[in-house]
C-alpha cells in the first residue's frame, strides 16, 4: 500500500525511515517533508495539511491505505475526523480524543474522575482566586497555561514571586485558562503506548532532555536529545503505569464518547510514591521517536493498521533488548530563541554508518548542499550495547559533522551514563 506521511521534523524522519522498510509499503509521501524524509520517499510541500479536503484528494487520487500523522496540530485541528469521514485509513487520535494534549484542565478532569495518579490541581479563569490559592499554597509551585504552547506554557516556580508573575503574564492575555498545581520531585520520563480505543501495548519509554544547556540549565526547549529505554521505568513501574495511569484513561475516553486511537505518550513523574502522570501527548515525542524507531524490532506499519482498526489483540512488538539508542540534537545557535537561518551543513554522510542515523529537523536543501533551516536541525542517533556506548558513538558522529553555527548538549544520556557506572564498579 501507500503511506502518506505527515510533518516534517526529525520524528518525521525517523518515522519515514522506519515506514519506508515495511514490505507492506509499496510508496512513502512526506507532506510536507524535509531532505531526510526524501530520502525515503516523496516530499509533497505543495499539499496543504491545513487543507483536509486537499489532502483526501490526495489519498484518494494516490490509493493512500494509511496516514500517519505526527504533530499535534492537525490532530487537534481534526484531520484524522476528516480522513476517516472521507474513507481514508488514519492513523492518530481525533480531535475530541487528541483533547488530551490539546486541553491541560480535560486530562485534570480525567485524572480526577478516574483516580490517575498525578499532581492535586486547581483550575481558574480569573487572576485574584488564582492569586489566593497559590499564596494559600506556597512555593514551589506550577503554573501551567491550558491548551497547546509548545512547552513554552508551564513555570516551575521556586518562589512566590514567580508563581505570581506567571500568572499575571498568563492572565495579562484576554480569556486565559490556568491550571495550578502541586510540584512533584522525582525522575522524569517519557511512556509510550499504542492504543486501538480499548487496549494498549507499551511501546517503549525514553529519557528526553528538554533544557537547553549541560546540566539541565537554561530555558526550556521541545527537546535536545533522549536515550531509551529509560531503565528507571523498571517492568514493575511499566505494569503500574499500564494499570493506574493508561488503563483507566482509555475507560475514560471510550466513556466520554471519544475513545483514544494512537499514541498515548504519558510524561511521568516518578515519585516516591509511585509514578505520577505530568502530562500526555497524543502523538510520538521529537527527539523520543528518533530512538524509539531505531530499537524497534517488530515492522511498525501493520501494528498501525491493527490500531487504525481497532484491535491490536494479536499485535506484540519485539524491541532489541539488549540495546540502547541515544540521540543528540543539533540545533542553530540561538535556540530555543531566534535562529539565524542558510548556514552550510557538511559531514552528515560522513557521520552516518552501521548503527548511527542522523535524522534531519530544520534542514533545507540548496543546489547539493544542506542548510539549516530551524531550531532543531539534526539528530544524531547511535544504538550501542549500553547507553554508555551509545553515547560515546553518538558524540563521534557528532565530531563528524561540520557545522560552526550548530551547537548541542553534552551530556545527553547523562543519568543512564551515571548509573551504568555504578552498576559497573
Ligand atoms: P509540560 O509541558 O506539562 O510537560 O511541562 C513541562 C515540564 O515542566 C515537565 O517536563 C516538567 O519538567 C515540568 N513540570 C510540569 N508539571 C510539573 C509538576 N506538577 N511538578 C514538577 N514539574 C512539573
Ligand atoms: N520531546 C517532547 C515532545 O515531543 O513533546
Amino acid at each position: 500500500m501507500n503511506i502518506l506521511l505527515i510533518g516534517s521534523g526529525g520524528r518525521e524522519h525517523a518515522l519515514a525511515w522506519r515506514l519506508a522498510q515495511s514490505p507492506l509499503c509499496a510508496r512513502l509521501f512526506t507532506a510536507p517533508g524535509n531532505p531526510g524524509t526524501a530520502r525515503h520517499g516523496t516530499n509533497r510541500p505543495d499539499l496543504k495539511v491545513s487543507d483536509h479536503a486537499a489532502v483526501a484528494a490526495f489519498c484518494a487520487a494516490e490509493g493512500i491505505g494509511l496516514v500517519v500523522v505526527g504533530p499535534e496540530a492537525p490532530l487537534v485541528a481534526g484531520l484524522v475526523d476528516d480522513l476517516t469521514a472521507a474513507g481514508v485509513r488514519a492513523f492518530g487520535p481525533t480531535r475530541d480524543a487528541a483533547r488530551l494534549e490539546g486541553s491541560k484542565g480535560f486530562t485534570k478532569d480525567l485524572c480526577a474522575e478516574y483516580g490517575i495518579p498525578t499532581a492535586a490541581f486547581a483550575r481558574f479563569s480569573a487572576l485574584e482566586p488564582a492569586l489566593a490559592y497559590v499564596r494559600a499554597r506556597g512555593a514551589p509551585i506550577v503554573v501551567k497555561a491550558d491548551g497547546l504552547a509548545a512547552g513554552k506554557g508551564v513555570t516551575v516556580a521556586d518562589t512566590l514571586d514567580q508563581a505570581e508573575d506567571a500568572l499575571a503574564a498568563l492572565f495579562a492575555e484576554a480569556g486565559a485558562e490556568v491550571v495550578v498545581e502541586e510540584c512533584l520531585v522525582g525522575e522524569e520520563a517519557s511512556f509510550f503506548a499504542l492504543c486501538d480505543g480499548t487496549r494498549a501495548i507499551p511501546l517503549g519509554t525514553a529519557q528526553d532532555h528538554k533544557r537547553v544547556f549541560d546540566g539541565d540549565r537554561g530555558p526550556n526547549t521541545g527537546g535536545m536529545g533522549a536515550y531509551a529505554p529509560a531503565r528507571v521505568v523498571t517492568p514493575e513501574i511499566e505494569a503500574r503505569v499500564m494499570e493506574t495511569i493508561i488503563a483507566p484513561t482509555l475507560a475514560g475516553m471510550r466513556a466520554r464518547g471519544c475513545p483514544f486511537t494512537g499514541i498515548l505518550y504519558a510524561g511521568l513523574m516518578l515519585t516516591a510514591d509511585g509514578p505520577k502522570l505530568i502530562e500526555y501527548n497524543t502523538r510520538f515525542g521529537d527527539p523520543e521517536a528518533q530512538v524509539l524507531m531505531p530499537r524497534l524490532a517488530s515492522d511498525l506499519v501493520p501494528a498501525l493498521l491493527s490500531a487504525c482498526d481497532g484491535d491490536l489483540s494479536g499485535v506484540s512488538l519485539e524491541f532489541d533488548p539488549g540495546r540502547a539508542a541515544l540521540t543528540v540534537v543539533m540545533a542553530a545557535a540561538g535556540y530555543p530563541g531566534a535562529v539565524v537561518r542558510g548556514s552550510v551543513i557538511r559531514g552528515v554522510e560522513a557521520a552516518e554508518g552501521e548503527g548511527v542515523h542522523v535524522f534531519q529537523a530544520g534542514t533545507r536543501a540548496e543546489g547539493g548542499d544542506l542548510l539549516a533551516h530551524g531550531g532543531r536541525v539534526l539528530a544524531v542517533t547511535a544504538l550501542g550495547d549500553s547507553v554508555t556506548e551509545a553515547q560515546a558513538r553518538a558524540y563521534a558522529a557528532v565530531a563528524r559533522i561540520d557545522w560552526p553555527e550548530g551547537f548541542c548538549r553534552h551530556d545527553i544520556g547523562y543519568r543512564a551514563v551515571a548509573r551504568e557506572a555504578e552498576a559497573a564498579a
